[in-house]
């Protein structure tokens, strides 16, 4: 019996050198009756040769065959995140055919209509939802703790001093102080990578329930007194704060700048623009020579004078904006999203058959387009459009 028919294929967004399947994470789908089909090369620039899924069984053929032949397409980076080139797909698609990637669904609007007019299931691996059930297939989180670990070793390497406490014969070096704005999966990864260096590390999150996590990883917790009640919502993630909030938390954070070498910064709240906790003032109070690491570039950034993808330097600052991250170290991140996919592809496969249920709550919160519609309440309302149990 054939049963599900699965293409992988190369990432055509520039600079992009991870891939959806990796032959390592292949053992997922051993008994769920997949046939794999892989663009040839699409594993190369993350280190991954043809020749290791030829092993393991994947079949290679050219972009438009794996298109042309496969129930279900894998992608990092779905239409909606990789919005030129990959316009250049929308011709391969075809209706019920489906698509699981990540694809900025809130925010890339126009490219979760054209996905509904090709007729395609879309599902977002951003939107998979942070609960226990789904943990093993939550790639944001594989991905923030690749881009945690990266922003300290971008921070280590543009300071002008060393990490760690040297005692040598030429004299004592002190280590280098560093602080971690928002204390998430990229934050505790930043922390923990940064004390492996041997910095002095602090770490700041407006959930005071994070406070033993950076604790336990050997920083301290920046306690900012702001009066607030608790600033997580039910499903675990930060909340949005008034505007009268973020100014006292700015004027408090200030002075815990103004004593650092490094600042590495991932606040984020779901959905929202990241919040600005650093201010081009605060900015010219720290001593020059210090380093900013913004890693949420892509989403506003948390200082105000970032830019997505550049170096801006500011009274001897130098504030980094990076964006993908993951991709720049694309063998663990490929190996770790491939991971994430390949478990969420198991889900779907019932009894052999790639299934859609939408009354189970990962699909229904992962699936963005769907017969032709867009389906994702969320979604519908970004676009403005009403919501479908109103519509029928
Ligand atoms: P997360 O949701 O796990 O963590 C964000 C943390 O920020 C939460 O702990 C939250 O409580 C905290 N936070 C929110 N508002 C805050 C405030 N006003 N003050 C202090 N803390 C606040 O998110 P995750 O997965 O760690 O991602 C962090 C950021 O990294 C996101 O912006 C994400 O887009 C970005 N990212 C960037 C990449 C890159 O290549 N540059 C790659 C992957 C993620």
């Amino acid at each position: 019996m054939v049963g599900t028919t699965v293409g992988i294929v190369s990432e055509s967004l520039p600079g992009e050198r991870r891939v959806a399947m990796t032959p390592g994470a292949l053992s997922v789908l051993k008994k769920s009756n997949v046939e794999l089909l892989m663009e040839s090369g699409a594993g190369v620039a993350a280190g991954m040769p043809d020749a290791e899924y030829a092993e393991k069984g994947v079949r290679l053929a050219s972009r438009e065959d794996v298109f042309a032949s496969s129930e279900v397409i894998l992608q990092v980076r779905s239409l909606g995140a990789n919005l030129q080139a990959g316009r250049a797909d929308l011709a391969h698609l075809r209706r019920g055919q489906a698509v699981i990637g990540f694809g900025e669904p809130l925010t890339s609007i126009d490219a979760a209509r054209d996905l509904a007019e090709r007729g395609v299931s879309f599902l977002s691996m951003e939107l998979m939802p942070r609960i226990t059930r789904a943990q093993s297939m939550d790639a944001l989180s594989s991905m923030a703790t690749i881009a945690g670990y990266k922003a300290a070793l971008i921070a280590a390497n543009s300071l002008p001093r060393m990490f760690p406490m040297l005692m040598t014969a030429a004299g004592t070096v002190a280590p280098a102080r560093v602080l971690v704005l928002g204390a998430g999966v990229a934050g505790l990864q930043a922390i923990a990578t940064a004390r492996r260096l041997g910095a002095v590390v602090s770490g700041y999150d407006i959930r005071a329930a994070v406070r033993e996590q950076i604790e336990s990883i050997g920083a301290r917790f920046v306690v900012l007194d702001l009066g607030e009640a608790s600033a997580e919502d039910k499903g675990g993630y930060a909340k949005a704060m008034s505007e009268d909030f973020y100014r006292r938390q700015r004027e408090a954070m200030a002075n815990v700048l103004a004593e650092q070498n490094v600042v590495i910064t991932t606040a984020a709240v779901p959905g929202k623009r990241a919040p600005i906790l650093v201010t081009r003032e605060m900015v010219r109070r720290m001593p020059p020579g210090s380093v900013i690491i913004d890693i949420a570039a892509e989403r506003g950034g948390n200082c105000e004078l970032t830019r997505p993808g550049e170096v801006v330097e500011e009274h001897g600052v130098q504030i980094y904006g990076p964006v993908n991250l993951p991709s720049t170290i694309p063998y663990h991140a490929s190996q770790m999203y491939a991971r994430n996919i390949a478990t969420f592809l198991k889900y779907l496969i019932k009894d052999g058959n790639f299934t859609l249920n939408q009354e189970d709550e990962i699909v229904r919160e992962t699936l963005v387009t769907h017969a032709g519609e867009v389906v994702h309440a969320r979604v519908r309302e970004a676009m403005g459009l009403a919501s479908l149990e109103t519509v029928s």
